[in-house]
């Protein structure tokens, strides 16, 4: 079963709790885009709006963090809530030790690679980690395109974790509707994020489902 885990970045931030609560039942994780203004060219919010709206949910808060040197704030992100944390190869020196401070306070790591990014650079890290996101629009706004190259990654992915028995999941984010989803749960990618395609519909739920 695919899972479905809606960007709040596509939300109407002055109801941020409203727009969430009219998906919370349908999905399986809640994903959280953090932007620092410098990984990307963009700023969205950061560790106080996860810290407000934790206490109302349960649901996996898939934290994808879009900031350099992550490593100086999982403490942070980890306290405000977050319950899987993905940030990007390109943004520190060091993987191998956000991965093992992610997992050293209890949490799930995720990592994530930009469109113009080989797949093959994560290879050192995937019997590591939970998760592997895969990007497929240029990180910092939603409402792009969906870029196909996304789609041999993730069959590489696939191909990586069958043949050496590896436990994470794939996700796919950027530019997913009920067309692209497809393509991308049909090369293998276990979990789908999508903002504007749930967000921008008077009918959640109906695109929800064709998700799923
Ligand atoms: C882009 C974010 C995505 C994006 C998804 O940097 O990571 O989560 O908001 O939005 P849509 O589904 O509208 O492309
Ligand atoms: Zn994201």
């Amino acid at each position: 079963m695919t899972k479905i885990s809606p960007s709040i970045l596509s939300c109407d931030f002055a109801k941020l709790k409203e727009d969430i609560d009219t998906i919370i039942d349908e999905i399986d994780y809640l994903h959280i885009d953090v932007m620092d203004g410098v990984f990307v060219n963009n700023i969205s919010f950061g560790i106080p709006v996860i810290k407000s709206i934790r206490p109302h949910y349960t649901k996996t808060f898939d934290t994808h963090l879009m900031i350099v040197n992550p490593e100086r704030y999982i403490d942070a992100f980890a306290k405000a809530g977050a319950d899987l944390i993905t940030f990007h190869v390109e943004a520190t020196a060091d993987v191998e030790n956000v991965i093992n401070l992610i997992h050293s306070k209890g949490l799930k790591a995720g990592i994530s690679l930009r469109p113009k990014t080989n797949v093959s650079d994560l290879k050192p890290y995937l019997n590591m980690v939970e998760l592997v996101l895969v990007m497929s629009v240029e990180p910092g706004f939603g409402g792009q395109q969906f870029d196909p190259t996304a789609i041999e990654k993730i069959k590489w992915l696939k191909n990586e974790k069958v043949v050496n028995n590896y436990t994470y999941e794939i996700e796919v984010d950027g530019g997913i509707n009920g067309e692209t989803g497809k393509l991308c749960v049909s090369a293998g990618a276990d979990v789908l994020v999508s903002g504007s395609y749930i967000f921008n519909a008077t009918n959640r739920k109906e695109r929800i489902d064709s998700l799923k």
